[in-house]
């Protein structure tokens, strides 16, 4: 099927995008077996204060927001759960069927989140459990979701005992290094970058670099310098939204939805970036519950 047929646009001549974040599903198991490792410190975290503050009750509306939106296409940029519970997994499975069980409907990420443990990443759970729509060469090639517009994935999620720092794995670089290198740039204008941590942060949140930071997100930077059209880095991880562009590489902004479920002095933000590529070009607006519209960004558009 050719990449112009996969969607048809609600709103006439624009591909409309939404991007979501860290939604952190949580659950809290009977079971003491699960009560165990990395998983005990978040599931008495999850006790202390992420049940209070993510509010899964808000999930319903939050869908409701985003089909009023009417997108051709969902970007779920990882963290979807918050102990890599099969039950975390499956409520998200179920809140978003509309799109998981379309061909072609939501691009989604694994998040730190996602592979809490080392179980979890030796068994693949992630992987497993969204193999219908995971495309397993997603790392190894640029994915053409409309005439002109490119999507890639970087997955540089790993388990880590106490931190929440990502790394990028040689390989992996070496797959996008080639992928960008073998790509014919002259049928494209702009180009996707789907990966949950991001490689640079506003200078107002570099101390939160420290221990969620992306060890070797140099290697990254370095390769998409080889990018010669505007870069969107969709991203989460840091539960505050923005839109900030790049100290180093002209031509990229990245992209944070924050955290639409987390719920703060000003109430909960259902917020979601909505990007409309009219053919040529990426035009983003930032979309929130009215009470929670106050976001960050770091310079304008
Ligand atoms: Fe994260």
């Amino acid at each position: 099927m050719a990449a112009n047929d996969l969607f048809k646009s609600g709103l006439s001549g624009v591909f409309r995008i939404v991007h979501i974040s860290d939604l952190h599903f949580w659950h809290l198991p009977g079971n003491p077996l699960v009560w165990r490792g990395k998983r005990l410190l978040g599931l008495a975290n999850l006790l202390l204060r992420r049940a209070r503050k993510f509010r899964l009750e808000a999930a319903p509306q939050l869908v409701e927001e985003i089909h009023k939106d009417q997108p051709d296409h969902l970007v779920v940029s990882g963290d979807i759960s918050t102990t890599s519970l099969n039950l975390e997994f499956q409520a998200f499975r179920q809140m978003f069927s509309d799109w998981l069980e379309s061909s072609g409907k939501i691009t989604l990420v694994a998040g730190n989140h996602d592979r809490y443990t080392r179980r979890v990443m030796r068994e693949k759970l992630f992987e497993k459990t969204f193999s219908d729509i995971l495309d397993p060469d997603s790392g190894s090639r640029i994915r053409l979701i409309q005439p002109g517009l490119g999507l890639a994935t970087f997955d540089p999620c790993v388990p880590r005992p106490i931190s929440a720092r990502g790394f990028v794995d040689p390989f992996q670089l070496r797959l996008l290094e080639e992928s960008i290198r073998s790509c014919d740039w002259s049928s494209l204008r702009a180009l996707l970058f789907v990966c949950h941590y991001p490689a640079e942060v506003p200078l107002q949140h570099a101390d939160h670099q420290k221990g969620h930071g992306l060890v070797g997100a140099e290697g990254i930077l370095k390769v998409l310098q080889g990018v010669p059209v505007p870069i969107c880095w969709l991203h989460g991880h840091i539960h505050h939204p923005w839109r900030f562009f790049s100290p180093s590489i002209p031509n990229l902004t990245y992209y944070n939805p924050g955290s639409p479920l987390l719920r703060r002095s000003q109430g909960i933000s259902l917020g979601r970036w909505v990007l409309d590529w009219d053919g040529q070009r990426i035009h983003s607006e930032w979309r929130s519950l009215p009470a929670a519209s106050a976001w960050f960004e770091a310079s304008k558009e």
